[in-house]
Formats: C-alpha cells, structure tokens, sequence
C-alpha cells in the first residue's frame, strides 16, 4: 500500500473512531464534499473540492466538468427510501465522479450513511470481492443489477 493511501485509510478510520461521522450531511452533495475533505485534507490538494477538468476510466467518461455542479445539485434530490433507490443515486454520484482522485473511498462511505440512516444497515465492504465490486462499477451506468446483488452482505448496526 501507498504511503498516501495508508494515511486516508487512517483518517477514514479516525472519522468513525471519533464519532465526527455524525457531523456530515447524509445523502447530499456537501456532504460527499465534507467526507472527502476529512480524508484527503493535507494528502491532496484539492480535497473537498470538485474537479475542473474531465476525467475518465477504461473508455467511460465521467460527467463534463462544466455540467457538475448541475448535476450534482440533481443527484442529492434524487429519492433514497428503497435499498433500489439508493443504488441508483450510488451509480448517479459515480457517474459525476466529483474530484480528480479519491471518488471511490468518499463515495463509499456517503452510500453508507443513506444506507444507514434510511435502512439502518451499511455494506460490509469487506466481503465484497474487489474484482467483481470494479466489474459492476464498470457496468453500472449501463444497468445496476450486478451492483445491487453484489451486496448481499449489507448488514444491520
Ligand atoms: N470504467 C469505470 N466506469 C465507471 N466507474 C468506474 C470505472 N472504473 C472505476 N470506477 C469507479 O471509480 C472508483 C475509482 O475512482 P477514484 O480513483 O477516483 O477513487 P479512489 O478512492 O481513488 O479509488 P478506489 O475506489 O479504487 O479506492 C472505483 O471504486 C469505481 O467505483
Ligand atoms: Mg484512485
């Protein structure tokens, strides 16, 4: 593991062990921003804030730069009372993939909060095969079948 993604994998541990979870935003778009400040501050430069330039993986581009902050303002409006409807806002905030780097761990955790707070359950990341999670991750704009059976092993707290 990288030096850089040891200490946000520290600062992601310290945002639950200190309770300061409790003061994001759930489901909203300042709340994406407030987790990604937490974990990147003095790692990147940019943590906290929506990139300005277009990015991509494997031939899928994410939303223009232009249209993202519109977009974002969209998705946060976006239902989440259904484990359905929180995946489909879950793909929506992956498909504007709102900073340079660090899109995967911050959303992660802001899917866990709409998770929790409307259903009371979260993910149990770690029973989740990376492989398969990056395949339905990939296939998701097209159809979110494979992402809402990826996880079987949402679990109460
Ligand atoms: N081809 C793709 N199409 C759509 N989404 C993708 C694709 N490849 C990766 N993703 C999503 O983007 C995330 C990676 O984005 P980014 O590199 O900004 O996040 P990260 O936090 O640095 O990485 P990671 O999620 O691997 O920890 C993946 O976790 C996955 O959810
Ligand atoms: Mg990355």
């Amino acid at each position: 593991m990288k030096d850089l993604d040891r200490q946000g994998l520290a600062k992601a541990k310290a945002l639950f062990e200190t309770g300061d979870v409790n003061s994001i935003e759930v489901g909203s778009f300042k709340g994406l921003l407030q987790i990604h400040k937490y974990l990147f501050n003095g790692l990147y430069d940019f943590s906290g804030e929506v990139r300005q330039q277009n990015i991509s993986k494997g031939n899928f581009r994410f939303v223009n730069a232009l249209y993202l902050v519109e977009a974002l303002i969209k998705i946060e409006k976006m239902p989440e009372k259904t484990f359905e409807e929180i995946i489909s806002k879950y793909v929506e905030m992956n498909v504007a993939h709102p900073f340079m780097e660090g899109n995967g761990r911050s959303t992660r955790i802001w899917l866990d909060q709409i998770l929790k707070k409307n259903l009371g359950v979260v993910v149990d990341w770690k029973k989740v095969d990376k492989t398969a999670y990056l395949q339905a991750m990939e296939r998701s704009p097209v159809n979110d079948l494979e992402l809402r059976f990826l996880s079987p092993d949402v679990r109460c707290q």
